[in-house]
């Protein structure tokens, strides 16, 4: 298994390359190493208590206000969530206002699509505010009045009408709450199909409306999804599932993009700083202990764990940026952070036969020791996005096939 592993590391170490970049529209050597695959072998089961909400179809993004209020998205309403119990319970379920329905303002115009609804949110730092990532942009929700079950909840939106993309899918706040970037996971014609991030500014007004500015866009590589702030929050690193340097999908590299996020502010298409290929299907990233970048390479069954601070520098020689891998179950998208471990949805969104979803969750420490295999928490059909609690004793996972939120008691990760 160890050797196994370090042969795998050194033909990634030797093809992972960062290229320097003058001009946005530079590409990553390619690589030819392939890695994807289809279901994981069967993890070790973790034993957790556990309490479901059916909540119905496609629960996805999904973030704790605070230990009392977590916030999902479930198709194109809001839930609010009591969670002062281990057992979650709702709270209100708002719904799609008009003007943001199906063919309207924000582009959600294929519904029944996996690719549209509301997708993953955010909130401000000062948590007022929640932004939710759909369409050509996102939707801004008043969190005081979403707990009060106002009609009047909703309180903005963000978008460049499609200028960019109109399939936006995960967003980041700067510290600030002053701007907001956007990946576009498909791009548009102007993108030339590639994926984006999108840059807005934003002021809220005394009576709560949160008013905008468009400020452009940086085209990434294909399939633009997940996105982080380095822990000084000057860099955002990004991941896109797919390079286009060959002709087949499955014949080519994730790419993780460096941007530098003063750049981002002012002048979105000269952030870009560094791109490095990654594994296969890169989806969601997050930062453990500010010093590493986790990735779930989604149709790898693997996360790469990255030296945030080598990915920051201006390097132009990156063999040594990946410096761990470990193995998740199948097709794991969202990512997590509690305490110590990295958590993993195992989605297996393909549905392929003899898979399993939960959640693997990853020791981090021993991970960076060379440990490549953890156990596993079962969960229902197709988990999406985790959240934390602020205490670190529950998990809340969304899960997208089963139409539940699943609550996870792990405080017993503290005393391992
Ligand atoms: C999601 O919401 C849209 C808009 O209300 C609706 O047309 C669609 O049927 C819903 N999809 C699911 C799977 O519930
Ligand atoms: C966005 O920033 C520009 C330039 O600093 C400023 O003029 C504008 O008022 C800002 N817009 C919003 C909505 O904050
Ligand atoms: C990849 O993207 C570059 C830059 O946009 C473009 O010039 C090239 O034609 C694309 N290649 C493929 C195979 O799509
Ligand atoms: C990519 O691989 C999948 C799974 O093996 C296969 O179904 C598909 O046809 C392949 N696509 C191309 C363009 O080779
Ligand atoms: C990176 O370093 C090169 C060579 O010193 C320099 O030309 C380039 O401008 C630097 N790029 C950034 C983003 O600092
Ligand atoms: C990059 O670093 C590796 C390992 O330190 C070294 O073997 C390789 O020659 C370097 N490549 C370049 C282009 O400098
Ligand atoms: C997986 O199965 C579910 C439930 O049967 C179905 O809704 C979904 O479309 C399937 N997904 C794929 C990729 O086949
Ligand atoms: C399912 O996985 C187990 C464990 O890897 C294996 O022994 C078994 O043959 C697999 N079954 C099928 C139908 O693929």
């Amino acid at each position: 298994m160890a050797g196994c592993r370090a042969s795998w590391i050194a033909t990634v170490a030797a093809v992972a390359i960062m290229l320097l970049l003058g001009a946005a529209n530079a590409v990553p050597t390619r690589y030819p190493s392939l890695r994807c695959s289809t279901n994981a072998p069967p993890r070790n089961i973790l034993k957790a208590n556990s309490e479901t909400l059916r909540v119905g179809n496609r629960p996805w993004g999904i973030a704790y206000l605070n230990d009392d209020y977590a916030f999902a998205v479930v198709n194109f309403s809001l839930a609010v969530i009591d969670t002062t119990n281990f057992k979650p319970k709702l709270r209100v379920l708002i719904p799609l206002p008009p003007l943001f329905a199906p063919g309207t303002d924000m582009g959600n115009d294929d519904p029944m699509s996996d690719g549209y609804g509301y997708r993953e949110l955010t909130f401000s730092h000062d948590k007022y505010n929640l932004y939710i990532a759909t369409g050509y942009g996102a939707v801004i929700i008043d969190t005081v009045r979403a707990i009060q079950a106002r009609t009047n909840a909703v309180v903005g939106t963000l978008s460049s009408n499609g200028y960019a993309g109109r399939s936006a899918i995960e967003l980041s706040v700067t510290p600030d709450d002053k701007y907001i970037f956007i990946s576009q996971e498909f791009g548009s014609d102007n993108t030339e199909g590639r994926g984006a991030i999108e840059v807005f500014n934003v002021t809220r007004l005394d009576d709560g409306t949160v008013i905008s500015s468009y400020r452009g866009y940086v085209p990434l590589a294909y399939a633009t999804v997940g996105q982080k702030f380095s822990s000084d929050y000057t860099k955002l690193f990004v991941v896109s599932e797919i390079d286009n340097t060959t002709a087949s999908v499955n014949d080519t590299a994730g790419v993780l993009s460096v941007l530098d996020v003063a750049k981002l502010r002012r002048t979105p298409k000269q952030a870009l700083i560094a791109e490095i290929a990654t594994g296969c299907r890169p989806s969601r990233c997050d930062m453990a202990d500010g010093k590493h970048l986790w990735v779930t390479e989604r149709d790898a069954n693997q996360v790469s764990v990255f030296d945030a601070e080598k990915l920051m520098g201006n390097r132009t020689n990156a063999t040594d940026v990946l410096v761990a891998t470990v193995n998740t179950g199948t097709s794991p998208i969202g990512i997590a952070v509690a305490g110590g471990y990295i958590l993993t949805a195992d989605s297996n969104r393909f549905n392929y036969t003899n898979a399993t979803t939960g959640v693997t969750v990853v020791n981090t420490a021993t991970a960076l020791l060379g440990e490549v295999d953890f156990p596993q928490i079962p969960t229902g059909e197709f988990p999406r996005s985790l959240a934390v609690s602020p205490s670190g004793n529950t998990l809340l996972v969304s899960e997208f096939g089963a139409g539940n939120i699943r609550a996870v008691d792990i405080s017993f990760l503290k005393k391992l």
